[in-house]
């Protein structure tokens, strides 16, 4: 198998999830070996046979992003199993309720900041020393937190929500500034609405989520439509791409 993430190995968190799992699928086609963590045991064993059906290099991790033995581990399986670790991708989610300040729950509130930002902070801590120390031959090593395009234009009852996926966008251009000399990159990905269960779930139906979009294309978005641009960002063509949030949200913030 050759393509565009030929040598690479990546961690890809949230791997059971819609855009996880595509991005690791994509990955994997692209010629990267993926460690995968999730929660989700049944649903990461399916992206896992997946990629391994196709020809694909794939290890499934079943872990809590919460915890830090969890971002250990998963350096430690792309070291052990692919023999380095060149891309990391935060792609996991806990969705807390979506209400408005008053009425989210302290817990939730802690919960989701436990998740969805410590998270990610955990996994860069301790991916990047071995990003520093070899990914350099094999194009620099590259982060990519996944934020989302309501970071910019929240809708009702997002106040964990946007305020997480905008520290993901900070956080970031934070690590592209202290590890450009590392030769490392990191970029956030900002999805816009996308067909997936996640998203789906938020709707009595598959066709009223489609018919409120609010996108300038008139739908949702692909899981593979996001997963070209985490693609993209870990590949070589992105060499001089860092500190920047791609969006992929079909126009749903150009209005
Ligand atoms: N779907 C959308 O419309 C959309 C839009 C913008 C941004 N996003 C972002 O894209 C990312 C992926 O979203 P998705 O739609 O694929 O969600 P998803 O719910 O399909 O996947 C999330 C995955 O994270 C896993 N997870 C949850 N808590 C975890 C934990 N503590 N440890 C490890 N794994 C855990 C779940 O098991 C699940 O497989 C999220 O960061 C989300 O905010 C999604």
């Amino acid at each position: 198998m050759s393509g565009r993430l030929e040598n690479k190995v990546a961690i890809v968190t949230g791997a059971g999830g819609g855009i996880g799992g595509a991005i690791a699928r994509s990955y994997a086609a692209e010629g990267a070996a993926v460690v995968l963590v999730d929660l989700n045991e049944a649903a990461t064993r399916e992206v896992k046979n997946a990629i391994l059906e196709a020809g694909g290099g794939a290890a499934a991790l079943i872990g809590d992003v919460s915890l830090e033995e969890t971002a250990v581990r998963a350096v430690e399986m792309a070291c052990r199993e692919f023999g380095g670790l060149t891309t990391v991708v935060a792609s996991a989610i806990y969705d807390a309720p979506y209400q408005p300040a008053p009425e989210l729950p302290v817990g939730e509130w802690k919960k989701s900041i436990d998740v969805n930002q410590t998270g990610p902070f955990l996994l860069v801590k301790h991916a990047v020393p071995v990003l520093a120390a070899g990914a350099g031959d094999r194009g620099g090593g590259s982060i990519i937190l996944v934020a989302s395009q309501l970071a910019f234009a929240p809708k009702p009852g997002r106040t964990w929500y946007a305020s997480q996926k905008g520290a993901m966008v900070s956080l970031a251009k934070a690590l592209a500034v202290d590890h450009a000399k590392d030769g490392i990159r990191a970029n956030a990905l900002s999805p816009g609405p996308t067909a997936d269960e996640r998203f789906f779930s938020q709707w009595p139906s598959e066709e009223e989520a489609q018919a409120n979009a609010n996108t300038l294309m008139g739908r949702l978005g692909e899981p593979e439509e996001i997963a070209a641009g985490a693609v993209f960002l870990a590949s070589d063509e992105a060499s001089f791409v860092t500190g920047i949030e791609l969006l992929v949200d079909g126009g749903y913030t150009a209005v």
